[in-house]
């Protein structure tokens, strides 16, 4: 059971109580723990959300990545713009992703069953063999990209994450430089079939809006199918993975979901609240203002902490118990206002699909050493295991459904 806070969460209840506008001086950036202040400040518009506006020395610059697109092209996709860009190119790109996701069900099922079948009921890893590969096929399903690409582009997406990471090395650099070049060029050739011979996916949807209204340039296709695949990769796969490891770790929860099935979009929404994938979001202040009772200037950035917003007791009763029938929130793992999370519709199905399929088939699902604790990744700004082993074998090894009894003998 979840319900105590460990070390991280009780320095955040502190700072949520005693300094909800707190200002780190090593990042240069003030972090926001309460809710309330966290949805105001994402939600008001009129602050930015590109780096480039935030003063010398602000984290948020390293955070930004190096280009990712073609020299001299605009290096940025939506989640660096601001209005009037940030809205043009957005709209037609979040109208194509939520028609597409809409009748992707099916597909996701699909992909979600042939992971399955791959995996080894004596012994395997939940994050590595399950649920990072999903992702990556629901993604290469929207773009129609050809299976046989799907390993490459598994491989480009990991390079390049790791120059998310401030502490980046040269090596890691330089791998997500050519993973870079990589994508740009697949993306441009895809561009250039889908112009010639239209198909049924993504791309073609935005070649074709870019004909009819002249709304997206190249460039913006370019760049913003580049964060779209990015974007949904290792978030997705941690968020299935957070989720498997906090149903394992409360057993209690867990036959509540396996008693009633229909649990599971509200387990997927407390998953997320309880461990977000993306730990924070942040906006520039545009002009010199007053921010959750403290001064703050032009050009300084605010981060608000998503973990620590997710368990305001303001808002949640009982935020440290991990509650799957939860009825509070909402939680703000996807951000909020102009900038919210434009896959999020995406990520909640591929995980709700993910998570109800794995303990529908694997009624014994456990973890392998439940003496262990968790080991999540040292990269910051995500959250996300560095594995989950776990083991399903034992009477009962995963070959009938939830809910239903195995056959008697002779019956
Ligand atoms: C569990 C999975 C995911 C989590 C936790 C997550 C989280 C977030 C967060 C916190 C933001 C910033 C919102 C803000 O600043 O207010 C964001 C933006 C964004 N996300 Fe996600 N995301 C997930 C999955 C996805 C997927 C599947 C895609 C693409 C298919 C995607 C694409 C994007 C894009 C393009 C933006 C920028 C939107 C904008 O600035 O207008 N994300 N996401």
């Amino acid at each position: 059971m979840i319900d105590a806070p460990d070390e991280r969460h009780r320095q955040f209840d502190r700072l949520r109580r005693e300094h909800p506008a707190h200002l780190d001086e090593a990042s240069r950036t003030f972090v926001l723990t309460r809710m309330a202040d966290a949805r105001a400040w994402l939600s008001d518009a009129s602050q930015w959300k590109d780096a480039d506006q935030a003063e010398e020395g602000a984290l948020i610059r390293l955070f930004k990545p190096p280009n990712m697109n073609r020299p001299g092209d605009r290096n940025s996709g939506i989640g660096w713009m601001d209005d009037p860009d940030h809205a043009r190119v957005r709209r037609p790109i979040q109208a194509a992703l939520v028609r597409r996701t809409a009748g992707l069900r099916p597909a996701v099922e699909a992909i979600v069953a042939a992971q399955l079948e791959r995996l080894d009921p004596q012994g395997f890893d939940v994050l590595a063999d399950f649920a990072m590969p999903i992702p990556v096929a629901v993604i290469g399903t929207l773009f129609g990209v050809d299976t046989a690409d799907v390993p490459r582009f598994r491989a480009w997406s990991e390079a390049v994450l790791s120059i998310f990471d401030p502490n980046r090395t040269e090596a890691q650099s330089a791998a997500g430089g050519a993973a870079i070049e990589g994508i740009c060029d697949y993306l441009d050739q895809a561009m250039a079939e889908r112009r010639r011979a239209p198909t049924d996916d993504l791309i073609s949807d935005l070649i074709a809006e870019q004909a009819a209204s002249g709304a997206l340039s190249d460039s913006e296709i370019r760049v913003n199918c580049f964060n779209l695949i990015l974007g949904g990769n290792v978030t997705t796969a941690d968020l299935i993975a957070n989720g498997v490891n906090l149903l394992l770790r409360n057993p209690d929860q867990l036959a509540k979901l396996r008693a009633d099935p229909a649990l599971v979009s509200s387990a997927v929404e407390e998953i997320l609240r309880m461990e977000p994938p993306t730990e924070g979001t942040q906006r520039v202040a545009a002009r010199d203002q007053d921010l959750a009772g403290c001064p703050i200037r032009m050009r300084q950035v605010a981060a608000v902490m998503i973990p620590a917003a997710n368990r305001d007791p303001s808002v949640f009763k009982d935020p440290h118990r991990f509650d799957i029938a939860r009825r509070d929130g909402p939680h703000i793992s996807f951000g909020s206002g102009a900038h919210i999370c434009i896959g999020a519709p995406l990520a909640r199905l591929e995980a709700r699909v993910a998570i109800a399929a794995l303990f529908e088939r694997f009624p014994a699902l456990r973890l392998a050493d439940p003496t262990a604790p968790p080991r999540w990744r040292p990269i910051p700004h995500f959250r996300g295991l560095e594995a989950l082993p776990v083991t399903a074998a034992g009477p009962g090894d995963g070959r009938q459904p939830i809910g239903r009894q195995p056959a008697k003998a002779g019956a």
